[in-house]
């Protein structure tokens, strides 16, 4: 991919742009922060699985809405007829969803591309017509997460309290999401009303988007931001400087199990066992009903060199054996609440994710 420096636009970071002027996806390298900020230029979609899939971007919400620019993207140059663009589209949602397995975003953004395609197929709609509201879809898509995450932020502030510490692992951040994040918004939300949080950001092992990322938006924003290592959380919560612990998530199970970056799990069990709350901030289309525990949300498994030589050089000896999947399961008992831009859900989770949806 080629590389084009540019500075951001907004006076936040925004990890994913659509640039009229040039009808391409402007991506922000998230892999280089927080020393250089790039945007690639994306104009196919065997560039936007690439870039899902390599962690250019990354963070569940902004998968999905990358790869509903890239659905367009792959059927921008298609013609012929309606049947075809359709098929087209098909096709592209089966590819695009093999970028990354475990965030359900991803998944549920394909999933609404094609609807509309059906749907606008349905009204007799012309293919040139169509490729347009595809684009419009993808961006509708990224404004209405923006209007989420700042609903999910309302609901989780009024959880915490002036002079709280609060405990986030990896990067649920704006980075992550269209603008805000999930389980920064009520962060980016106190700092906007005065609102004084003290902020724990685990490093996040063995690709460091807490120290990487978190920390950095954060600090640019001028929150009140500490980095751990996250073998640190718990000392940290034993000296009573933690009263929340939030994270985001990937997907949420039908019965509250939650999948997030490798080491939530432990965080979730140390918030327990010192009497913290542990809250999980999501957009609905994280919730999953389709898949019934964690046990079978899909986790990924990524390349050892993560692992022995994440930093650049080699910190492990050659050929060691090497495990590294990239999130586990928090089992639904140690979480506290789920905050959605609908509101805040405790268990019995079961009953009341169901809930949840058959009021909508
Ligand atoms: O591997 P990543 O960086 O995509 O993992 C991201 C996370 O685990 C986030 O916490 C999650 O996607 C929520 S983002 C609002």
């Amino acid at each position: 991919m080629d590389n084009i420096d540019n500075q951001a636009a907004a006076s936040w970071l925004q990890s994913v742009r659509w640039n009229s002027a040039e009808n391409q996806l402007d991506l922000l390298d998230q892999r280089l922060l927080p020393e250089s900020i790039v945007y690639l230029p994306l104009t196919t979609s065997e560039q936007v699985w690439d870039a899902i899939k390599q962690l250019a971007v990354r963070g569940a919400p902004a998968i999905g809405i990358t790869a509903a620019f890239g659905v367009y993207l792959g059927v921008r140059d298609v013609t012929g007829s309606r049947e075809k663009l359709l098929d087209a589209v098909a096709k592209q949602c089966e590819y695009l969803a093999t970028s990354r397995p475990t965030a359900v975003n991803l998944f549920w953004a394909l999933d609404r591309m094609k609807q509309r395609a059906v749907v606008l197929a349905a009204e007799g709609g012309e293919p040139e017509a169509m490729k347009q509201a595809l684009l419009d879809e993808a961006r509708l898509i990224q404004s209405e997460d923006e209007q989420t995450c700042r609903l999910i932020g309302e609901h989780a502030l009024a959880l915490f309290e002036d002079g709280m510490g609060v405990l986030t692992h990896c990067n649920a951040g704006g980075l992550a999401t269209a603008r805000y994040g999930t389980a920064t918004a009520p962060m980016y939300l106190a700092q906007e009303r005065g609102i004084q949080l003290k902020v724990y950001a685990d490093e996040t092992r063995p690709v460091l988007q807490g120290a990487r990322l978190t920390a950095f938006e954060l600090q640019q924003a001028g929150v009140d931001v500490t980095l751990i290592c996250d073998n640190m959380s718990g000392a940290v919560m034993s000296k009573g400087w933690v009263q929340a612990a939030i994270v985001g998530t990937d997907r949420v199970a039908a019965n509250g199990d939650v999948a997030n970056k490798i080491g939530t799990y432990s965080v979730a069990v140390l918030a327990k066992a010192h009497g913290i709350p542990f809250y999980v901030a999501c957009p609905m289309s994280s919730i999953d009903l389709s898949t019934p525990t964690g046990a079978d949300i899909p986790i990924e498994e990524r390349h050892e060199d993560e692992i022995t030589q994440g930093f650049g050089k080699r910190t492990a000896p050659q050929g060691v054996k090497v495990f590294n999947p990239a999130f586990d399961i928090t089992p639904n008992e140690y979480v506290t609440a789920i905050i959605t831009e609908k509101g805040v859900i405790r268990a019995p989770y079961q009953d009341n994710l169901k809930k949840l949806f058959t009021e909508e």
